[in-house]
């Protein structure tokens, strides 16, 4: 069994680093020491009124600090409360949860890491962990973020929607502007984008593994709130069905059925 832990984590700082995106470090020892790039954590509402854990991708762990950053946009109530939070502030914390990426899948190959929009996040400690020799691309609606961190750990390729900065368009018109090739795709980000590299995947004979950030229950493979159309039938249940939070998020694009 992985380990995981519920932690009571001290907020060490919050920022805002772009309209609706902030930054926070945790104080959380145990998770630190154990995360993996690509896994999550389920992070609990004071307001007892949202009962349900959010789920929030581990960007950086630093296991000497005892400390997991993340980095998130606030999209209702439950994450405008955690933009609320100030240093010295607590919040019940459950991780690191889910898989990660497959980081021996990337080694020694030539590595595309892709993130669109708050699928850019987990890519901070992914491109770190795989020693920085990975090409970075990034694509954002306009305003940019963890563009410092992500260039310190491979080469950054930018992609913005209104042209902005970088290439005018998508990921995949940033990777076809400036001619890029790789062995194995790593992604995360919005539906729409997956799709596409899946079948850009295809199309270019490549291994592509994606993070899936489909809304969750319990986050731990009780509740089947998260499940998706896999390609193998479960040999216990006999159904076709994966749980995001718990055999994911990250799986082989070929492996999933995306809606
Ligand atoms: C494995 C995983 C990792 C994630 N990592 C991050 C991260 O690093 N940073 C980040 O900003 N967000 C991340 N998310 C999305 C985040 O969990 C949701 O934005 C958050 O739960 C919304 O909670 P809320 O109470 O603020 O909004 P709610 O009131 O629950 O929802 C507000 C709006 O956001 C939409 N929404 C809710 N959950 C999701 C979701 N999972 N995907 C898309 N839309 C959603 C709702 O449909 C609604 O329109 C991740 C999700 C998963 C499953
Ligand atoms: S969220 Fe409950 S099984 Fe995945």
């Amino acid at each position: 069994m992985a380990e995981k832990y519920r932690e009571r984590a001290v907020v060490l700082s919050q920022e805002q680093i772009a309209s609706q995106i902030f930054s926070m470090w945790l104080e959380t020892e145990r998770i630190a020491r154990v995360a993996k790039p690509g896994q999550f954590l389920s992070i609990y509402c004071e307001d007892s009124g949202r009962m349900l854990p959010r789920p929030i991708s581990v960007c950086e762990a630093d296991a000497g600090r005892g400390a997991v950053r993340i980095v998130y946009r606030t999209a209702g109530a439950g994450t405008a409360e955690f933009s609320r939070c100030r240093a010295g502030d607590r919040l019940d914390v459950m991780g690191p949860l889910g898989n990660g990426f497959p980081l021996e899948r990337g080694q020694g190959r030539s590595v595309f890491l892709i993130g669109g929009g708050i699928g850019i996040p987990p890519l901070v400690q992914l491109a770190r962990e795989l020693g920085g020799g990975a090409q970075i691309i990034a694509g954002y609606r306009d305003e940019l973020f963890l563009t410092d961190e992500l260039s310190a750990n491979g080469a950054l390729y930018v992609a913005t929607e209104d042209g902005s900065a970088g290439t005018k368009g998508n990921v995949l018109d940033c990777i076809r502007e400036h001619g890029l090739t790789a062995d194995v795709i790593f992604a995360c980000g919005p539906a729409p984008m997956l799709r596409a590299l899946k079948a850009y995947a295809q199309e270019q004979r490549m291994e592509c593994w994606l993070s899936l950030e489909e809304r969750m229950a319990c986050g731990i493979g009780a509740c089947l709130a998260c499940v998706c159309r896999s390609k193998e039938v479960d040999a216990h249940s006999g159904v076709r069905n994966k749980r995001i939070c718990k055999e994911g998020p990250v799986f082989a694009a070929e492996e999933i059925e995306l809606s």
